[in-house]
């Protein structure tokens, strides 16, 4: 059945759920936002709130635009106010119970036609989609940090989905201006399955005395040409992400250049997790 994706929910309003729901709502599509806890449904309101304020006082939105957008949000605490919705994405911790808990409940309170999304970036898809009665209509749609920014999602299709829906689900990407492409489920998909390697080795090069946090950041951005070097970069997508995903891929290829290199354990262990703590490789110093 071919869907028209006119109001999205986004369950999980962290830094990529509150993000992707940003770039939902700056594409004209209405959105329902959950978070079950009130103190984090304010903290995503203020997330929104933040990052469109930012792009107003840069001159990127006007007032009028600004409102339209944060209009087209709907806060809620409570998932069935999702029982409307064409697509449900969900972008709470990584952690599988939560995910499986989670979307047996949308699977309950989702209409039958509602496509279910996960933007997981560790876990699998096919797992997820399992627990519920609906397998063929559940998808990955993975978005990248920060998600208003970043041009890509990676639309992940498990051996379950129905025929043509991951490519429903690409049109719906290049709707929000991102490009889509399309994956199997395998752990890491295409970004990270390349890049947390990279990234997990420069932690354990650091670890070994190469050379300092600054000088492999440094020398990544100038000598390779990234937009930021290694530790800034894992900071961004969160130590504990990092680590998570790390351990997917050792996981599924059992091999030993893939475990979480020492330093990344303890990071996450001291609970210092980049910038959404605050503090990472970087901050506070
Ligand atoms: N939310 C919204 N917009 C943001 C933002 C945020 N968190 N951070 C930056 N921006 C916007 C700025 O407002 C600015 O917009 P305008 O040009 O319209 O004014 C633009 O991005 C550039 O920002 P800055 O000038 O402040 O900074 P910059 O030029 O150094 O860019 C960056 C910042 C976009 C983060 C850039 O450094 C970059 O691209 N870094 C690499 C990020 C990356 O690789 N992300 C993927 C990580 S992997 C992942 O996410 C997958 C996973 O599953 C873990």
């Amino acid at each position: 059945m071919a869907s028209t994706f006119e109001t999205v929910g986004v369950v999980g309003l962290g830094t990529m759920g509150a993000g992707i729901a940003e770039v939902f709502a700056r594409a004209g599509i209405a959105v329902v936002g959950v978070e079950t806890d009130p103190g984090a449904l304010e903290r995503g309101r203020g997330h929104l709130e933040g990052s469109t304020g930012r792009a107003l006082s840069r001159g990127r939105l006007t007032e009028a635009e600004r409102a339209e957008i944060l209009g087209r949000v709907a806060f809620t605490t409570s998932l069935e106010d999702l029982s409307d919705c064409d697509l449900v994405i969900e972008a709470i911790p990584e952690v599988m119970d939560f995910k499986r808990a989670l979307f047996t409940d949308l699977d309950r309170v989702c209409k039958p036609s509602a496509v279910l999304a996960t933007n997981t970036s560790s876990l699998s898809v096919t797992a997820i989609a399992a627990t519920t009665t609906r397998p063929g209509r559940v998808v990955g749609m993975h978005f990248f940090n920060p998600a208003p920014v970043m041009r890509l999602v990676e639309v992940v299709r498990t051996v379950s989905t129905e025929d043509g829906l991951a490519e429903e689900v690409a049109g719906l990407a290049r709707r929000l201006g991102k490009t889509p492409v399309t994956v199997a489920d395998r752990a890491g998909f295409v970004v990270n399955r390349l890049l947390l390697p990279y990234l997990n080795h420069a932690a354990a090069l650091l670890e070994q005395g190469l050379s300092t946090r600054d000088d492999i950041d440094t020398a990544m951005r100038l000598g390779a040409g990234l937009p930021m070097g290694p530790f800034a970069l894992l900071d961004l997508i969160g130590l504990d992400t990092s680590y998570e995903i790390c351990e997917a891929l050792f996981r599924e290829s059992r091999e030993r250049r893939h475990a979480p290199a020492p330093v990344l354990r303890e990071f996450v262990t001291a609970g210092l997790l980049g910038r959404k703590s605050g503090r990472g490789f970087h901050g506070e110093e």
